[in-house]
């Protein structure tokens, strides 16, 4: 079976390129969606790129998931140090995630420091800006092909 990945993406991501660029560069989320997609083509995967600031939207994606996709890349934005809810969808469908952020998290304020997503990912990727993204869908392709 081919490979898929969904990446997903939270709240305020959307807004890439403008956003507080000192902490998140200059890139656009269509930037970082290019480059997946250019990871994917590389890999010969399927790349699903989504993002939204809704977290009831997140949950109905992850759980959509099972059955079409073989893991998920998340960059969860705040909803990362927030949501159970979220970590509850993970945990249920059962797939492989990598976690990103484009910023170390651990660098900055406390209350980033705390994330309910690492909790149910295979591994966490943070402080690469959008490369970590390829870092995370190469990441999990070697996991999946790894896993068998
Ligand atoms: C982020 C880090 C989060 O703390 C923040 O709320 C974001 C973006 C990152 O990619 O660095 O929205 O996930």
């Amino acid at each position: 079976m081919t490979i898929s990945l969904l990446v997903l993406n939270g709240p305020n991501l959307n807004l890439l390129g403008t956003r507080q660029p000192q902490v998140y560069g200059s890139a656009t989320l269509a930037d970082v969606e290019e480059l997946c997609r250019q990871a994917g083509e590389r890999l010969g995967i399927g790349i699903d790129f989504r993002q939204s600031n809704h977290e009831g939207t997140l949950i109905d994606w992850v759980h959509e998931a099972k059955g079409r996709h073989s893991g998920i890349v998340v960059n969860a934005g705040a909803y990362t140090h927030t949501s159970i809810a979220l970590m509850d969808a993970i945990a249920s469908v059962e797939l492989p995630v990598a976690e990103v952020h484009l910023s170390n998290i651990h660098r900055r304020e406390e209350f980033r420091h705390l994330s309910y997503i690492s909790r149910v990912a295979v591994g966490m990727i943070c402080g690469f800006g959008p490369h970590g993204y390829v870092l995370g869908i190469e990441a999990l392709d070697n996991h999946l092909r790894s896993r068998g």
